[in-house]
């Protein structure tokens, strides 16, 4: 079984996306820390990451990067933002996605165009939502937690860039599925969300085993 879960930046999609995977026994992938790979390394580099081949030659990165909690920072988040709008770096990013997502064991994928580039015949689809004012609270809270300095209006207004920017690119941007199921999380806490994300779930695969019994 595939998952796809995508959605704007601080929507809940990751948290979701990681206790769906715990769930159903899933192997799970943060796209989005690929893009934080490159954004990394692209300003290791020197590179501008406005220029395609500067953002194409980071994408030769170490797979050990993956998990340097340097990737998670509000800095490497929007120079993932910049460099993920450059078709050479997605086509360089995507087998690796596709590879993970059509592994025999299934997978649990979170990104933001699982659904529609990535996974289009994922078993499931999600787009988790929130309004902008909540996920800029909740990246202000994440920040202050970590003990990081944290200004709300800086927050959300570059949570409001990131969502224009990933958006409106030409090539795979942030949109629903045609066939994704939404969840707004704007309202609820975080395990409700993941509760409800388990029971959309559970919902399409036995609407589909109704649909073939085969
Ligand atoms: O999910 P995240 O905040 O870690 O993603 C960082 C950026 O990477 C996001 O602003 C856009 C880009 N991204 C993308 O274009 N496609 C994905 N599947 C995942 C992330």
């Amino acid at each position: 079984m595939i998952i796809a879960v995508d959605g704007p930046t601080a929507s809940g999609k990751g948290t979701i996306s990681k206790q769906l995977a715990k769930y159903f026994a899933l192997p799970f992938l943060d796209t989005g820390l690929l893009y934080r790979a490159v954004g990394w390394t692209l300003r290791e580099q020197g590179g501008d990451a406005d220029n395609p081949a500067d953002a194409l030659a980071a994408c030769q990165f170490e797979s050990a990067l993956l998990s340097d909690p340097a990737l998670r920072s509000e800095a490497v988040g929007g120079l993932a933002s910049r460099v993920s709008v450059h078709p050479q770096v997605r086509r360089a990013l995507d087998k690796r996605q596709r590879d993970f997502a059509y592994q025999p064991a299934g997978a649990v994928l979170d990104g933001r165009d699982i659904g529609t580039v990535i996974a289009p015949d994922a078993d499931v689809k999600l787009f988790v939502t929130a309004s902008s004012e909540a996920r800029a609270i909740r990246r202000f809270e994440e920040m202050k937690r970590r003990g990081d300095p944290a200004d709300f209006d800086d927050i959300l207004a570059d949570i409001l860039k990131r969502d224009e920017r990933d958006k409106n690119r030409a090539t795979a941007p942030l949109k629903p599925a045609e066939d994704a199921d939404l969840l707004d999380t704007t309202d609820l806490t975080i395990d409700a969300a993941v509760q409800q994300a388990i029971a959309m779930v559970n919902a399409k695969i036995s609407g589909r085993r109704d649909k073939d019994p085969a």
